[in-house]
C-alpha cells in the first residue's frame, strides 16, 4: 500500500499569474526513496510543504495511508534545507529536541539520540556545540533529529545543496544506508541530476510555469548500491550516463519551448 500520495493537486499562491503546482499526482510507497528534481521555481518546496501538511492544496488531495493529510504530524519528519538547528543546544539535545516536546523522559531521549547519532556516523560529536561542526556534520545532525522521531517518512528539502562535491557523495551514501536501516520512506528534493539518479527509486522530473511533473522514471541504481555495487561504478555505468543525458535533454527542450512561448 502506498504511504504518501498526491492526487491531481494544484496550488496557487495569491498574486501569482501561474499555478505553483498544477495537477500533480505522485506516489511514495513504503520502500521508496522518491526524488523531485527540476529548475528553481518549479514547485518542489511547495510539493514538500503539501506532503508535510504545512499547506493545503487548492484542488486535489494529499493522502497518507489513504487518509487525507490536513496538518503536520510526527509521522512525517522534515529535514530543512538550512538545517534549522538550535545553536544554544549541543548536538545530542538538538537531536532529542522533538522527543522532549513529545514528553519523552530524559534518559530515554538521550539513549535514542545516541542511537541515531551512531547511525549517521557522529557518535563522537554528541556533546559538541553546533558551531563546532562542519557543514556536512550539521546536515547529519539534521538527519539524526528527523530519525529520532517515530516518523515513517522523511521529507528532505535540498539536504546536501550547501556541501562540497566530495562530502555530498559521502552524504548520498550515508542516506542510502540510513534509508535501508531505518525502514522509512523518503521524499527528497535536489537540483543535482546525478544525485537524483543515484538515490531515487522513483524520480519525478518537474518543470515550472505552471509547476508540474513532466516525467517519472524508476532508475533502480540505489537498489544496485544496496546490493553491494560501488557508487563510482554505478555513476559511470553507460545506462546511468544515458539516463542523465535524457533528463537533461528533456529539461533543455522544455526551457526552449517556454522561451518561445
Ligand atoms: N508563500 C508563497 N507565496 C507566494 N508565492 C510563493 C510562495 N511560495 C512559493 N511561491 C512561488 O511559487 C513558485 C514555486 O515555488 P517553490 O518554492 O515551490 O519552488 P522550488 O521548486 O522549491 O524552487 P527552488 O529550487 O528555488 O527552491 C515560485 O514561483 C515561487 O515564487
Ligand atoms: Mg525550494
Amino acid at each position: 500500500m502506498a504511504t504518501l500520495a498526491t492526487e491531481h493537486v494544484s496550488v496557487s499562491y495569491p498574486g501569482q499569474r501561474l499555478a505553483a503546482l498544477a495537477d500533480v499526482s505522485l506516489t511514495i510507497g513504503a520502500d521508496d526513496l522518491a526524488v523531485a528534481i527540476g529548475p528553481s521555481g518549479c514547485g518542489k518546496t511547495t510539493l514538500l510543504n503539501l506532503l508535510a501538511g504545512f499547506i493545503r492544496p487548492n484542488r486535489g488531495r494529499v493522502l497518507f495511508d489513504g487518509q487525507p493529510v490536513t496538518a503536520p504530524g510526527a509521522d512525517r519528519a522534515v529535514v530543512f534545507q538550512h538545517g534549522a538547528l538550535l545553536p544554544w543546544l549541543n548536538v545530542r539535545d538538538n537531536v532529542a529536541f522533538g522527543l522532549r516536546l513529545q514528553g519523552v523522559e530524559r534518559a530515554a531521549r538521550r539513549a535514542r539520540a545516541d542511537e541515531v547519532l551512531e547511525l549517521v556516523d557522529l557518535p563522537q560529536a554528541a556533546g559538541r556545540a553546533i558551531w563546532q561542526l562542519s557543514g556536512g556534520q550539521k546536515q547529519r545532525v539534521g538527519i539524526a533529529r528527523a530519525l529520532a522521531s517515530p516518523s515513517r517518512v522523511l521529507l528532505m528539502d535540498e539536504p546536501f545543496g550547501a556541501l562540497d562535491a566530495f562530502t555530498r557523495e559521502q552524504m548520498q551514501e550515508l542516506l542510502l544506508k540510513v534509508w535501508a536501516q531505518s525502514r522509512r520512506s523518503v521524499f527528497l528534493i535536489t537540483h543535482d541530476i546525478d544525485e537524483a539518479l543515484f538515490l531515487a527509486t522513483r524520480l519525478y522530473l518537474m518543470s515550472p510555469g505552471p509547476g508540474r511533473i513532466v516525467e517519472e522514471v524508476q532508475p533502480g541504481f540505489s537498489q544496485r548500491y544496496r546490493a553491494g555495487e560501488s557508487a563510482r561504478a554505478i555513476k559511470s555505468d553507460p545506462r546511468f550516463i544515458a539516463l542523465r543525458e535524457h533528463l537533461l535533454d528533456t529539461l533543455f527542450r522544455l526551457r526552449r519551448q517556454e522561451e518561445a512561448a
